[in-house]
């Protein structure tokens, strides 16, 4: 095995199949899609892509309601494409994640099929939570769908099964030993077929206890734990320490028997990280011990405001948390379930932010399209795909802009992305912000992200921890700038509205936005703008 495995400070670029490039016309992206697209993603810089799900599946959630975890849907083309597109990765050095749902199954997966069928107290019940009514006919508890709506669902026979997200995914019982080798063998599977690690889909939800406790305040807790609810950090993190249903301790005995069959591939290093936002933060880590997973996600980032004090905690306690199990962090700006970094933040800091974490010690995540600076989708009602815009009644609008496909070329909506009407609108106010209009332009945000993951990798990859120079606990004057130093470079960010004199020295590499001057012996770095120096 090679010294340092090839995930530890990857550079890790998530594709939504569904809106990366159509190759047939049909308006929804596909596999060969992808593939025919994979110089672009190699050229960005990154090492890895990791795919959303493109099982079967009657995708009312996107596709992470799986009916067939062992096959592709058509919608995306199917097994020979999926190995075409490993096999043009490989090629290019790209190694490629697949994202693996263990929480809940589709209602449509034929074991859910025949757990309705079979009825009550019938084995086919048993690897779902089928319950009965409580003695007035009501669910077994008060818990709220993380979509919105009843956490519980009645069949025809009167009893309810339990499904933390949509009612046509119902979640797997993972005390039935008959879940864990199902998915042993879907994990074997796709390994065989080239991949070269998982995504672990609400890997902290696995196992249930208390199923049939109610919650004080379920529908508050249901809203904290959605990304796309803006919610008082305080007020968020105090609901988030009173979730039932998910970081039970039983989770871990799963991930260890899962790290000795990757493990079981030797010197193909299959890796794994953990979709798992568990409170208090110190929880994380117990998904990367050494005999468990390799990477959990960090997702304080997907809601930080753009504030000095806000992102020095949330990086420096996930730097430190994860010294503690020997596990390097992983930065995360956006993703498909959270509003795109340039609408949330706005588009200059999210430049800039996205320069800072590239510094950091660890894997950085990029969500297609984050490299255009793309703002989220402005979509009607109408448009709407997402279950929670349903289950909410139109309350919650939903992911679906951040979901919105790619704008690739030429001057006209849908700029290149496919021949047909794409699955969701993209505005014709994005022509500034197609891929071709982007590498003309030597300025843009593309250019931006290619030379920052080329410097990344030639100057800071593998370069060690970092030391905070400007924080509110290291040498700040006021809350405009944060600053460290890691190997020769070293990284300041003004978060501030007017440009900042700062003490960094040394060989200016790379700005975020506009222009970094000198006065009085200090480098001037722009407002809301971060710039590497080499020296
Ligand atoms: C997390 C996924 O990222 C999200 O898109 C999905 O809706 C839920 N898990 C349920 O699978």
């Amino acid at each position: 095995m090679n010294s340092v495995p090839w995930w530890k400070e990857a550079t890790i670029y998530q594709i939504y199949p569904r809106s990366f490039f159509d190759s047939n016309g049909d308006g929804e992206g596909d596999l060969p899609g992808v593939t025919s697209q994979l110089d672009y993603v190699k050229n960005l810089g990154v090492d890895a892509i990791w795919l959303s799900p493109f099982y079967t599946s009657p995708n009312k959630d996107g596709g992470y309601d799986v009916a067939n975890p062992r096959d592709v849907d058509p919608r995306f083309g199917n097994l020979d494409d999926a190995k075409e597109l490993i096999t043009q990765a490989h090629k290019r050095n790209l190694r490629v994640i697949a994202d693996i749902v263990p929480n809940h199954f589709s209602d449509q997966h034929e074991w859910f099929q025949a757990a309705l069928k079979a009825g009550r107290g019938s084995k086919e019940r048993e690897r779902f939570h089928f319950y009965d009514a409580n003695p007035d006919g009501t669910p077994p508890n008060n818990w709220i769908s993380l979509f919105g709506g009843p956490s519980w669902t009645q069949v025809a026979d009167g009893q309810f099964y339990l499904h933390l997200f949509d009612s046509s995914q119902p979640d797997l019982n993972w005390e039935n030993p008959e879940v864990n080798a199902d998915f042993e063998k879907t994990l074997r599977f796709w390994i065989d077929l080239g991949v070269d690690g998982f995504r672990i889909d609400v890997a902290h939800g696995l196992v249930k206890e208390d199923v049939l406790a109610n919650h004080p305040d379920p529908q508050g807790l249901s809203n904290a734990l959605r990304l796309d609810v803006a919610m008082d950090s305080e007020v968020r993190n105090e609901l988030l320490l009173t979730v039932p249903y998910f970081d039970r301790q039983g989770v871990h005995e799963i991930y260890r028997k899962w790290r000795k069959l990757f493990d079981s591939y030797g010197d193909r290093e299959i890796m794994a990280v953990a979709e798992a936002w568990v409170h208090p933060p110190v929880n994380a880590t117990r998904y990367v011990r050494a005999d468990e997973l390799h990477q959990v996600f960090n997702f304080d980032l997907l809601t930080a405001e753009f504030d000095s004090k806000i992102l020095f905690d949330v990086i420096e306690r996930s730097i430190s948390l994860n010294a503690t199990v020997n596990a390097l962090p992983t930065w995360a700006l956006s993703n498909h379930d959270s509003p795109r970094v340039a609408s949330r933040i706005g588009e200059e800091q999210a430049r800039a932010l996205a320069l800072f974490v590239f510094g950091l010690p660890g894997s950085a995540y990029v969500f297609a399209g984050q490299e255009l600076g793309l703002p989220d989708g402005q979509l009607q009602d109408s448009d709407r795909q997402d279950p929670t815009f349903y289950r909410t009644n139109g309350q919650l609008k939903g992911r679906d802009g951040a979901r919105v496909p790619l704008p690739w070329s030429g001057e006209t909506t849908p700029f290149g992305f496919s021949t047909g009407k794409p699955w969701l609108p993209i505005s014709q106010s994005w022509k500034n912000l197609t891929v071709e209009s982007e590498l003309a332009d030597p300025k843009s945000s593309l250019h931006l992200y290619r030379n920052a993951l080329e410097l990344r990798k030639e100057f800071l990859v593998g370069a060690g921890g970092i030391t905070w120079l400007e924080s509110c606990n290291h040498g700040s004057k006021g809350d405009s700038l944060l600053s460290y130093s890691r190997g020769t470079i070293t990284v300041v960010m003004n978060l501030s509205d007017s440009a900042e004199e700062c003490d960094a020295e040394g060989k200016l590499m790379i700005v975020s936005g506009g222009t970094v001057d000198a006065r009085n012996g200090k480098k001037v770095i722009p407002a809301r703008s971060s710039a590497w120096f080499l020296g």
